[in-house]
């Protein structure tokens, strides 16, 4: 058949015009696409999905503001996360937290769906993680059962595989700078999922640290941290060292008070490490389900998350290596960081250290935490001390993202 008949030609001009008075319409549709690509949410999405923000939908308050939970259209539950307008949070710096966690992927880290922003409201909304978050679990008495030891050394494992893959293996470095209990979510098969980057920011791989302001938590911030802003990948190392203690002990660093002869959580297990009694920290729940050898394995890699000094303390795949045994023998831990103790710098270990490419920079730097502003809120501080700023909840808000 001819196509060049009449009648085709006709067909084809109908079909042009056609395509065109269906132009504005494919262009909304595109730009739809280019949404759903980009993870925009609709304000009014957000609104029905949440029923208004109602009071019986929050899960939590967290130091940015509430979080909801909502159901969306499409059946997929979501946490939505409203920041306050007093956050302090700029919308670039939002929309800087809301792209770099929609590059990060994995198992072990809490997917961002997408965010929005209308007028002065921004929201970050997050796949739902069925059994929240792990402080609900590990500090409320009556709900401390549900976390037998294998639970409990999963959540270890898990979170260090996710850390791993934010500092190492991820396409950026990524700090986190708020490891904590409460970012730690967990699903109906209770893997742990890193919640949270609020905190996080991008690392220049081709720096050892990053100069920033103080944001944090007190219980879980590195005395360098808190003390001179230093913060490399090796200040999540050590919250995560306390987040372990925790974890085996049940007990809150930033409240502890199961020991009068010991300030925190972290001097009362290196205390009983020392006296061969390590055993003693964990928490009597898991007397039935705990393996000996591996709970004492993980309170010295704990202990060794946790040494005042950054350049002793393991990377995250060192940690990894160290929980699957492939290691050999661990190092001793030295003293913990935290506030009142004085830290002198001891000769390495020994050359062969379990803590390979930790290099042995800043070998004249003492981290003395005697200084009023580390006193008030590095790992231990009780914030009822603190003189510099930090809300009820021990949180020390950024200055700003933009330093
Ligand atoms: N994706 C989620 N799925 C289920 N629950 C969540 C989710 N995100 C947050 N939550 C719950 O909401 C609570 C508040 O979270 P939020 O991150 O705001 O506060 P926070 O972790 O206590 O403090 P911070 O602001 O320092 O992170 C969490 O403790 C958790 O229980
Ligand atoms: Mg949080």
């Amino acid at each position: 058949m001819n196509n060049k008949s009449p009648k085709n030609i006709f067909q084809a001009f109908t079909k042009h015009f056609r395509f065109h008075s269906k132009k504005e319409e494919q262009g909304d549709e595109m730009e739809k696409i280019a949404a759903q690509e980009q993870k925009v949410f609709a304000f009014e999405t957000l609104v029905s999905a949440t029923k208004d923000f109602h009071p019986d939908r929050k899960l939590g308050q967290g130091g940015f503001g509430p979080v909801f939970k909502g159901k969306l259209s499409d059946g997929r539950e979501i946490a939505v996360k409203k920041l306050s307008q007093n956050s302090g949070q700029g919308k670039k710096e939002f929309m800087n937290e809301a792209k770099l966690l929609s590059r990060v992927q994995h198992r072990n880290v809490v997917s961002l769906l997408g965010y929005c922003s209308h007028e002065e409201e921004k929201l970050l909304v997050y796949e739902y993680v069925a059994n929240e978050s792990l402080d609900k679990f590990l500090f409320n008495s009556g709900r401390q059962g549900a976390l037998d030891w294998k639970r409990r050394y999963d959540i270890i494992s898990g979170v260090a595989r996710g850390l791993l893959y934010l500092h190492q293996d991820s396409h950026i470095c990524i700090i986190h700078r708020d490891i904590k209990a409460s970012n730690i979510l967990l699903d109906d098969k209770w893997i742990p999922k890193i919640a949270d980057f609020g905190m996080a920011r991008l690392y220049p791989e081709d720096q050892t640290h990053v100069n920033t302001r103080v944001a944090g938590t007190n219980g879980y911030m590195a005395p360098e941290y808190v003390m001179h802003g230093k913060l490399s990948v090796k200040a999540d190392v050590f919250s995560f060292g306390v987040l372990i203690l925790e974890l085996i002990s049940g007990q809150k660093n930033s409240t502890f008070n199961q020991d009068s002869s010991s300030q925190n959580l972290l001097d009362w297990a290196y205390h009983l490490y020392k006296k061969n009694k390590t055993l003693e920290i964990a928490d009597p729940v898991l007397a039935s389900s705990a393996d000996p050898d591996q709970v004492a394995m993980c309170i010295q890699i704990g202990l060794l998350c946790v040494q005042a000094d950054p350049s002793l303390r393991p990377t995250m795949h060192h940690v990894i290596l160290m929980l699957s045994k492939k290691h050999g023998a661990l190092n001793e831990p030295t003293r913990p960081g935290y506030p009142g103790s004085r830290y002198r710098r001891s000769r390495r270990p020994n050359a062969s250290s379990s803590t390979p490419g930790t290099s042995g920079r800043d070998d004249s730097q003492s981290y003395s935490t005697t200084n009023s502003n580390s006193a008030s809120a590095s790992a231990g501080a009780s914030a009822s001390t603190s003189g510099t700023r930090s809300d009820s909840r021990g949180k020390r808000p950024m200055e700003s993202w933009n330093n």
